[in-house]
């Protein structure tokens, strides 16, 4: 049992479970149980706290995982981050598919911590980190274009030092991705709390030619 975890959990309960998501059982992750509340949890949220997004493995993170582990070319060899990892199931996937360095990026200590302990329960090494380091091969990012700022810097970070590979659940309120599709994977969020969308869209993000 992780309890570093477990004491994070706040209203959302005590218990993590050893669960493999749906769409790639070739891994396994603490996550939180079926039984889980969304909505009382949000409720009990002390103001500023963020909830455990990391207890969760999201639609977009199981997709592009998968998409990972079915094109391990994509990574094999490469210097790869996971933004706004969570439970660091795309850096975890990256790590199986032979990339050579695997930072798994969040702002959140408890998804770094999160993503630790994940990497240890599949016998897998990644590093985690709250910025981006100063050089890399490919970013990976599943589920981060809710919010403008970060969508932002999502697409001037591509432009800059690209490739991005790009996990968009198609969010209702949030601006389609005005790029051609890689992939369309139907997943939900694992448990499934808040999947309205059925499909995840895959697309890649060029660095743009100089
Ligand atoms: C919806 S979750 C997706 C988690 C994971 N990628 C998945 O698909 O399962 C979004 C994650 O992005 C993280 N996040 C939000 N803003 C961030 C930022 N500016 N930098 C790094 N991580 C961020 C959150 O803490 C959270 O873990």
């Amino acid at each position: 049992m992780s309890t570093d975890l477990q004491t994070h959990l706040g209203a959302f309960g005590r218990r993590l479970e050893r669960r493999r998501p749906p769409l790639c059982p070739e891994l396994e992750l603490w996550l939180l149980g079926d039984s889980v509340d969304l909505e009382s949890g949000c409720e009990e949220l002390a103001d500023g706290e963020a909830p455990p997004f990391w207890a969760f493995c999201w639609g977009s993170g199981q997709a592009l995982a998968r998409y990972i582990l079915d094109h391990p070319e994509r990574v094999r060899g490469r210097h790869v981050v996971d933004l706004g990892t969570g439970s660091g199931i795309v850096a975890l996937a990256a790590a199986r598919a032979g990339a050579s360095e695997v930072i798994a990026l969040d702002l959140d200590p408890q998804s770094r911590c999160a993503a630790r302990r994940n990497a240890e329960l599949n016998g897998l090494e990644l590093q985690t980190a709250f910025r981006t380091p100063a050089r890399w091969d490919l970013m990976l990012a599943a589920d981060v274009l809710y919010e403008t700022g970060l969508r932002n810097w999502v697409f001037g970070e591509a432009r800059q030092r690209g490739p991005i590979l790009l996990a968009d659940p198609l969010r209702t309120g949030t601006p389609r991705v005005d790029l051609p599709e890689l992939a369309h994977i139907p997943s939900l969020t694992f448990p499934d709390v808040d999947s309205p969308q059925k499909n995840v869209v895959l697309y890649e993000i060029p660095r743009r030619s100089r």
